[in-house]
């Protein structure tokens, strides 16, 4: 796949999955910005690239602020020039039925799964568009696909959103070569399910509904945004890509 040179951002990149897309992407000659609201494992994830070789930065930032994406962006311009993919990455879970739920929880989880993929876009749009171009990848789940019932709801209308902003603007920046995409992983075994995942009913749950058999890892889903991002997906729009051995397929 062919990612050599491109100037990439990754949110939530300190670990999980994002810090996968990170060490995979640099593997593959990419250059880029871990933002984490966690300074020391942003630090860390950008040390250990730079230690194998990769060129990696951190950026603490926490992705609900304007001001903290507005100097993020200015700090990737002023130091590379350019911005050709933008991950929106990090995410939150609030593991509540809607019952329980308050309307402050709702509110904090549609405001970092959901606002910070709006920011995100906000401010890289102007950056590619100004350049001839970029790709954008927005980290849904299959909960944007299904109202899936293991699931809370929250955390599904979160991810829906996201699905649908992706369109939206997979539609609209078209026409200034920017491509939009996002992409739909099964449970993976990463610090936000990694408690949970110890129960064996959760995990008989989560396994007994992949049809592949097994619970996805942290390299499936970096293996597709290595793809999205490259410039073999050229033609890849609006696409929302289902990474879950089946899951939505019934
Ligand atoms: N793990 C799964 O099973 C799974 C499945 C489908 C989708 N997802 C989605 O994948 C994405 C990554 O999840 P993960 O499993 O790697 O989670 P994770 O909890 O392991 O990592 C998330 C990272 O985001 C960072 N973060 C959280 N809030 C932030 C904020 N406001 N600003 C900046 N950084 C912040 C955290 O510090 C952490 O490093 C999320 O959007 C999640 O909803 C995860």
């Amino acid at each position: 796949m062919t990612v050599r040179d491109k100037i990439v951002m990754i949110t939530g990149a300190g670990g999980g999955l994002g810090s996968e897309m990170a060490r995979l992407l640099c593997d593959n000659g990419a250059k880029v910005f871990i933002l984490d609201l966690d300074a020391e494992k942003g630090q860390a994830t950008a040390d250990d690239i730079v230690k194998g070789g990769g060129s990696a930065w951190f950026i603490k930032a926490d992705v609900t602020s304007e001001a903290d994406w507005k100097a993020a962006m200015n700090e990737a311009v002023k130091t590379c020039g350019r911005l050709d993919v933008l991950v929106n990455n990090a995410g939150i879970n609030i593991r509540k039925p809607v019952e329980e739920m308050s309307i402050d929880e709702w509110c904090t989880m549609m405001k970092v799964n959901t606002g910070s993929v709006f920011l995100g876009c906000k401010y890289a749009i102007p950056v590619m568009r100004g350049q001839g171009g970029g790709a954008i990848i927005n980290t849904s789940s299959v909960c944007g696909l299904v109202g899936h019932k293991y699931t809370p709801e929250a955390y599904t209308a979160t991810k829906g959103a996201v699905t649908m902003l992706t369109k939206a603007i997979a539609s609209r920046y078209a026409k200034d070569g920017i491509r939009c995409n996002s992409i739909h992983p099964s449970t993976v075994d990463t610090p936000l399910v990694r408690e949970r995942l110890k129960d064996p009913q959760f995990h008989a749950e989560r396994l007994g509904e992949v049809p592949l058999g097994r619970l996805a890892t942290a390299a499936d889903v970096a293996n597709a945004v290595l793809y999205l991002a490259s410039e073999e997906a050229a033609f890849l729009n609006g696409v929302a890509l289902p990474i879950d051995g089946g899951v939505t397929c019934y």
